[in-house]
């Protein structure tokens, strides 16, 4: 079968990113421009800037992408873009505008939801590295600032379908690293911060528990057998246990001083936090995440084995965890499963996600239609 290059566009929260990928398997050019400095001095993604920062990227992120491709507008195959979930302002920008360019270069439009893009994160770079034998079925946790959901994966042919078992109740694990590094005076966003913080604390310092939530679905029309068990995660509790624990250990004195030493900075890096960090507060860090990737590891790792899935994967920002990803590839190698991360690179939303997922659809001829609208909250499964 002839190449088909694919140029995608993604746009869904705080990331303008457009790449080129060739036939679902390689990765042609990957450009990401990230908002990060325009959302730091509010600790979190501010809707109307992330709208307007997108429209002012748009264009030259994906100039830049053909360009690094030597690709032009003529000669790629398709144009796939970010259709939901998302916030509805940023997502309109990416989809009008693939929109718009797709009618004026007359090329086919595929419409790609987020969360199945960060599962064909994965899928494109085990194809690159020759890895094609993927065992089925599939679980994947998707994790990140907006998701923890967990999907059986399964293909036919060339097609993908995915089946919802399980998501967070309250906030993303993601939201938790950033609204603890928010409580804490670490910048935003928290992951990348706590994650090296954390290796320099005591992860047994402070117990956080958490609940098991493993049920029968209530509603039986979405249950796939009598017996399928549901399991759903929680990560508002550990951000109010870690306000008490700083409540409680009188610490509000020693963030006020961080903030005072770090507002003058102009590019935070992990290594100026750690700097203005005591021991009390890097135990505090360290034990926040070895809970969290706990919590994450031995659910996901529970429901692989009571579905008796092939094959774990693990994409979405939070995937980029170094102390996530160690105790992933302990307890899967305990019941011999294979787990698969995407590199850091493509962790974090990208737009070679949305291409890679889009060329199933593409071979399929699964195009969207002429009145395609961005939809912010999309399900997938
Ligand atoms: O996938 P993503 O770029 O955007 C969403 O779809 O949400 O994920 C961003 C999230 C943020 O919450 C960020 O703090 C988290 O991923 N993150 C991490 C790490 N790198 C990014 N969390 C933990 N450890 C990391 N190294
Ligand atoms: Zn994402």
């Amino acid at each position: 079968m002839a190449d088909t290059y694919i140029l995608g566009i993604e746009s869904s929260c705080d990331e303008t990113a457009a790449a080129v990928v060739r036939s679902g398997e390689e990765l042609i050019s990957n450009v990401v421009y990230s908002q990060i400095a325009t959302h730091h001095p509010y600790g979190g993604v501010v809707p109307e800037l992330a709208s307007r920062e997108h429209l002012r990227a748009i264009v030259p992120v994906v100039r830049k992408a053909l360009e690094d491709a030597s690709k032009t507008y003529e000669t790629i195959d398709a144009i796939a873009v970010t259709q939901g979930p998302g916030l509805a302002g940023s997502l309109l920008v990416g989809l009008s505008y693939a929109k718009a360019l797709a009618f004026a270069v007359d090329k086919p439009l595929i419409a790609v939801n987020h969360l199945e893009g960060h599962i064909h994160a994965v899928l494109l770079e085990e194809r690159q590295n020759g890895n094609t034998e993927l065992q089925f079925p599939v679980l994947a946790l998707v994790v990140s600032g907006g998701h923890t959901h967990l999907y059986l994966a399964e293909r036919r042919n060339s097609a993908w379908t995915y089946r919802n078992i399980g998501h967070t109740r309250d906030d993303a694990a993601g939201e938790a690293f950033d609204k603890v590094a928010k409580l804490l005076e670490l910048g935003y966003p928290g992951g990348p911060v706590i994650d090296f913080l954390a290796k320099h604390g005591d992860p047994d310092a402070v117990k956080f528990p958490f609940a098991q939530i493993k049920h029968r679905d209530r509603n039986p029309e979405n249950r796939h057998s009598p017996d399928e068990l549901r399991t759903d995660f929680s990560y508002s509790g550990i951000k109010t246990a870690v306000l008490r624990y700083v409540e409680v250990h009188v610490m509000a004195e020693s963030i006020q001083r961080r903030r005072e030493a770090i507002k003058s900075i102009a590019k935070l890096k992990p290594e100026d936090c750690l700097a203005h960090c005591d021991r009390q507060t890097l135990d505090l860090v360290a034990s926040f995440q070895h809970a969290v990737v706990n919590d994450l590891v031995s659910k996901t790792v529970a429901a692989a084995v009571d579905h008796g899935v092939a094959t774990l994967m693990v994409t979405g920002g939070v995937a980029a965890n170094s102390e996530l990803r160690e105790t992933f590839e302990n307890r899967a190698a305990e019941e011999a499963l294979p787990v698969f991360f995407p590199s850091r690179k493509l962790s974090t939303d990208n737009a070679a996600m949305i291409a890679a997922a889009a060329y199933p659809r593409f071979l399929a001829g699964e195009l969207a239609p002429a009145d395609v609208s961005s939809d912010a909250g999309l399900r997938l499964g």
